[in-house]
């Protein structure tokens, strides 16, 4: 009868949801999401190919970048990343390892980086730092970890190219406990160093591994030494093994025990040594990931904080990306799962707009493909299409009104003017700009006072990625010359007057961004101070979240 009926669909539809509820637990607890931070040069590249390697993703090493060739396996996307050999956009990796999933960012490491490098750490749960162990802490490195500080990003440290002369790696650890200011935790100790590179011990499972140069198994299966005082160490290398006693007790007196709940909260990294290139080293950053870099966090949104475990979908982009098929001229807004489960074709609310969209054709990006989508997890990053109507920061969930913050815009470093040979093209130099000011690729601001468009950038590669994209998609043939401006900062106040007076009295300074934030420009440092020194009610911002 009815109310039979009725009873026995309640109870199943429980089930349902405990069986959803169970799935969206385990799927979030075994994924991992990370992005390498390394100044150029430092191996990234060589790494990323080994780690794929574990993974069976890929067969042969040298897929992910043939780096003299210029050839991009995963990322040949724009002409001029082509011409410059580099890689101007970040890209998404997945991969399978001892039955976790993991989603490997790649953050550009040229020196020409933009903010897409920034943003995309936004987008990680922890991140692995890489170091020449030749050169110690580069330039690169540090902005990169000041922005990993910005949410206390676990960061597990590789300090790579051991089998070349290296540095002390003493005196390493103290530089990037000095300079990038956290604390370490060796895990590895290197034994020798280049051509008398004999391997690493274990301070944790005191073992030894020996180094064979050339490793290209992808089970980087290399001999193991049981024990410190062994021996057989002793008699295949005396030298070294009397040296490594030494170092050993000066480490365990000098430097930090691991404590993964100062790792957590991102104080404290714990240190590997290796050679990428080797792939000596690389299973153990690997398996310190999966056993102790965290699963997919409470993400912070308008409302309120947003559990990855959370039956009800939700998450944010942080990245558009142009042209990534050249055969069909498209962009892909990167999304990052927050919480719940993305299943293709489900209607989803783009907040901002406040539209429902249906996500169809969504991509997820295995390895070296680009794959449809099934399903998705928090943690994971999709590929939504993106006719231009989506941008950096904007939130998707299944309905609720929230908004993911701290996705930031940087105070740009680099300034230009823009100028066309057509003055006819004027309003595609307009909609051009914008777009691409919506979309993060450039910042540009329309000072109140004057016809000049101004473009802010962190990196000069991105007026040149303007330049080239304002030609090809907007018909556009645009100059870009020097700008008096060398900084600028977003202002706000409580004191509605002072902005107004603000705008009035410092027009040709004043701007407002795509966005239509106002922000200050200044043309030197004392100008700066000055200015925030006669305007004490305003408020001058280095960064900005998206809002
Ligand atoms: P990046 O992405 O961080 O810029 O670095 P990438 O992996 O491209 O490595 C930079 C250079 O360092 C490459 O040499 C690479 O082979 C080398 N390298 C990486 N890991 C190791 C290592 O463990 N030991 C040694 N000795 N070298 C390493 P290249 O000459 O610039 O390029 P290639 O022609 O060798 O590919």
């Amino acid at each position: 009868d009815d109310s039979a009926a009725s009873a026995d669909g309640a109870s199943s539809t429980n089930t349902n949801s405990d069986r959803q509820a169970g799935q969206i637990a385990r799927e979030t607890a075994r994924r991992r999401t990370f992005g390498i931070i390394s100044h150029p040069d430092a191996g990234k590249t060589t790494l990323t190919e080994k780690l794929l390697l574990f993974s069976g993703a890929i067969q042969l090493a040298g897929t992910v970048k043939g780096r003299k060739s210029g050839r991009h396996a995963t990322s040949d996307w724009m002409d001029i990343e082509k011409q410059r050999g580099i890689s101007v956009a970040s890209s998404v990796m997945q991969f399978e390892f001892r039955e976790h999933v993991i989603n490997l960012l790649d953050t550009p490491g040229h020196q020409d980086f933009s903010e897409d490098t920034y943003r995309v750490l936004t987008a990680v749960d922890s991140a692995l730092m890489v170091i020449d162990a030749a050169k110690g802490v580069e330039e690169q490195t540090i902005k990169l970890l000041d922005v990993c500080r910005m949410r206390d990003t676990p960061i597990v440290t590789f300090m790579n190219k051991m089998d070349r002369e290296t540095r002390d790696p003493l005196e390493l650890l103290d530089e990037v406990e000095s300079v990038l200011k956290i604390e370490c935790a060796p895990v590895t100790w290197p034994i020798g160093m280049g051509k008398n590179f004999r391997g690493v011990y274990h301070l944790l499972k005191d073992e030894i591994m020996l180094f064979k140069a050339g490793e290209e198994k992808a089970d980087g299966a290399f001999e193991i030494v049981k024990g410190i005082d062994n021996p057989k160490l002793a008699e295949m290398f005396p030298l070294e093994i009397e040296q490594l006693k030494m170092e050993v007790e000066l480490v365990h007196g000098a430097s930090h025990v691991f404590d993964l709940e100062r790792f957590l909260s991102g104080v404290q990294t714990p240190v590997f040594f290796g050679s990428a290139i080797n792939n000596f080293g690389v299973r153990e950053i690997l398996s310190a990931l999966v056993d102790w870099a965290p699963a997919p966090r409470e993400r912070d949104a308008t409302v309120r904080a947003v559990a990855p475990v959370e039956p009800k979908f939700s998450g944010f982009v942080f990245k558009i990306q142009a042209n990534m098929d050249p055969a069909h001229r498209d962009r892909i807004a990167f999304l990052r799962v927050c919480s719940g489960r993305f299943e293709k074709g489900m209607k989803v609310k783009h907040l901002r707009l406040g539209r429902e969209v249906k996500l169809s054709s969504v991509v997820t990006f295995m390895a070296s493909s680009r794959e449809q989508v099934e399903e998705a997890y928090a943690g994971d990053i999709i590929g939504l299409p993106n006719h231009g109507n989506m941008q950096i920061g904007d939130s998707f969930s299944e309905g609720e009104l929230l908004t993911f913050t701290g996705i930031p815009y940087f105070a740009p470093e680099l300034f230009r003017t823009v100028r066309i040979r057509n003055p006819l093209k004027v309003k595609q130099l307009h909609k051009g700009l914008q777009q691409l000011g919506e979309e993060g690729a450039v910042q540009v601001f329309k000072p109140v006072l004057g016809s000049d468009l101004i473009l802010g950038a962190v990196g000069v590669l991105q007026f040149e990625v303007v330049a080239s994209r304002l030609l090809n998609e907007y018909g556009v043939d645009a100059v870009f010359e020097s700008s008096s401006i060398s900084s600028a900062r977003w202002v706000s106040s409580e004191d509605k007057k002072s902005l107004s007076d603000f705008e009035n009295q410092l027009g040709h300074q004043v701007a407002y961004d795509a966005a239509g934030n106002m922000a200050f420009l200044a043309t030197s440092g004392v100008n700066l101070r000055l200015t925030q020194e006669r305007w004490p009610k305003l408020t001058f911002h280095a960064t900005r979240e998206h809002a």
